[in-house]
């Protein structure tokens, strides 16, 4: 059986490391133990393998090799919010039908649809800010991602019902997103010893009620079935398995939740980077604006889909600091040998994104913000992967490249804007993810274009 190269503190300092401070402690493995190293993390389970190479990384993630699973079972960490019968925490067969029934949701035909809605909840939010004080950009960008996943969920972003649901997921996860909430995942043990108990019975005291207005939704929805509705909750609704049977409302409840907490504050943490690099970089900002004026009047959806500086922007900021840092866990089915070490089954593998992103020997200068690399050659999927690969890569890839470009293209195009922050923002873990480690501040100096920003949409497919 290999040994594997780890470090040599003891376990609790490694879950220390690794919930205050991942990042960095990534690097410093990395630096120190190579393509592959062991950190122990969870108590019931084998330490976990990191590897980041991009040959490594296809040999995990490649759908091609079966000597490897994703078990969402491993997931069960997540299990607290978005139940056992979430996409995320469901394995097999379950796991690759239930993503075959979300996929159309968020194909190149409905994005479409969704254009005018995310240009109407940017204008409509970023209206909103004040003139002469600066605003926190993060917040804003949650605001527009939670609406527009509302409506790609449930049709529906206005209401009382939508009002509230936005406003519990928000404070949901902005609780969720601590160091120290992440410790408890880690050693449930502690929540009593610390007296955290009553902060935890808190927290589940909004999602019963986040619950309690998704069941609502789900109710009335069955009372008056509409076919014709195009939204995710519609089309899970109608689907059936082989043997004819719907799915229960607890499986929908899970996966609408997955898809509400998967899908928005990720894409408001990337917005938020974006908007900090264009602002921080005045040559960025400028290439970006010359490249969106070339477009005239002619701002539809799928030009600017396709806009290669503002894709190269967009990948980088993905690149430099990835939301997720990791891919989900995978585990060794039947023995295979991974940057030189014999896995055996039942090892726990994960792709540092983080560190792919951060290779000296791909991306040069990797700490430097240089969205031209994008234009200089094309990484392949192993070398680049901010939304994973292989049977667990993540469902709303497409929707959120369309989504932050159109979220982007808006806001410069209309508004001109002042980075307000002097210092440097870096990243830091937000619960399970990552975020910038202090508010990312923006001040509206005056609107550059109302009229010609107006995004329209064609025939054509988007992706
Ligand atoms: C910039 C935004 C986003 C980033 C960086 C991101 C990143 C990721 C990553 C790294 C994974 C894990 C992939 C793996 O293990 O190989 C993932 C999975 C997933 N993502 Fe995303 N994501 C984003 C936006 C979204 C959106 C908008 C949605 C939904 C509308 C979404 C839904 C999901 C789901 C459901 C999974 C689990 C898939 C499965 O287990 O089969 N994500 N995402």
């Amino acid at each position: 059986m290999s040994t594997f190269p780890k470090p040599p503190e003891p376990n609790f300092i490694q879950v220390l490391n690794w919930v205050f401070r991942p990042m960095p402690y990534m690097v410093e493995c990395a630096r120190k133990y190579g393509d592959l190293f062991a950190l122990k993390l969870q108590s019931n389970l084998p330490p976990l393998l990191f590897v980041h190479s991009p040959e490594a990384m296809q040999q995990v993630l490649s759908n091609d090799q079966k000597e490897l699973e994703a078990p969402g079972e491993i997931n069960s960490i997540f299990e607290y919010l978005l139940g056992k019968n979430s996409v995320i925490t469901i394995s097999g067969k379950a796991h690759q039908r239930q993503r075959q029934l979300m996929m159309p949701s968020f194909h190149g035909e409905r994005m479409r649809n969704y254009a005018e809605l995310i240009e109407n909840i940017t204008t409509k939010n970023i209206n909103k800010q004040p003139k002469s004080k600066s605003f926190n950009v993060r917040n804003v960008a949650q605001e527009i991602t939670l609406q527009v996943m509302m409506e790609a969920v449930f049709g529906i972003y206005e209401g009382e019902r939508a009002e509230k649901l936005e406003h519990l997921l928000f404070e949901i996860l902005e609780q969720g997103s601590t160091p120290w909430r992440v410790i408890f995942l880690y050693f449930p043990k502690l929540k009593k010893m610390f007296g955290i108990s009553e902060i935890w019975n808190r927290q589940m005291k909004k999602q019963e009620e986040a619950d309690k207005l998704i069941y609502q939704e789900i109710e009335e929805r069955r009372a008056n079935f509409d076919p014709h509705r195009t939204d995710i909750l519609n089309l899970l609704m109608s689907a059936r398995d082989e043997d004819g049977q719907a799915m229960t409302d607890q499986e929908l409840r899970d996966e609408l939740i997955t898809l509400l907490v998967a899908g928005h504050e990720t894409t408001a943490t990337a917005i938020s980077w974006a908007l900090y690099w264009i602002h921080k970089l005045p040559e960025v900002r400028e290439k970006l604006l010359a490249e969106l004026d070339s477009l005239g009047d002619n701002f539809d959806c799928n030009t600017i889909f396709k806009l290669p500086y503002l894709t190269a922007v967009c990948n980088e900021t993905l690149r430099i600091y990835p939301v997720g840092m990791l891919t989900f866990p995978r585990r060794v089915k039947s023995p295979i040998s991974v940057a030189g070490y014999q896995l055996e089954p039942g090892t726990i593998v994960m792709g540092s994104i983080y560190l792919a992103h951060r290779r000296e020997d791909i991306y040069p200068e990797p700490e430097k913000f240089k969205p031209e690399r994008f234009l200089e050659r094309q990484f392949s999927p192993y070398e680049f992967l901010p939304f994973g690969g292989g049977a667990r890569r993540c469902l709303g890839l497409a929707f959120a490249q369309f989504e932050m470009k159109l979220v982007l293209a808006k806001i410069v195009k209309t508004w001109s804007m002042k980075l307000v922050n002097t210092q440097e923002i870096k990243p830091q873990r937000r619960g399970l993810v990552t975020g910038p480690n202090a508010p990312i501040n923006l001040l509206i100096e005056n609107v550059r274009s109302p009229k010609s920003s107006h995004i329209i949409t064609t025939e054509k497919t988007v992706v």
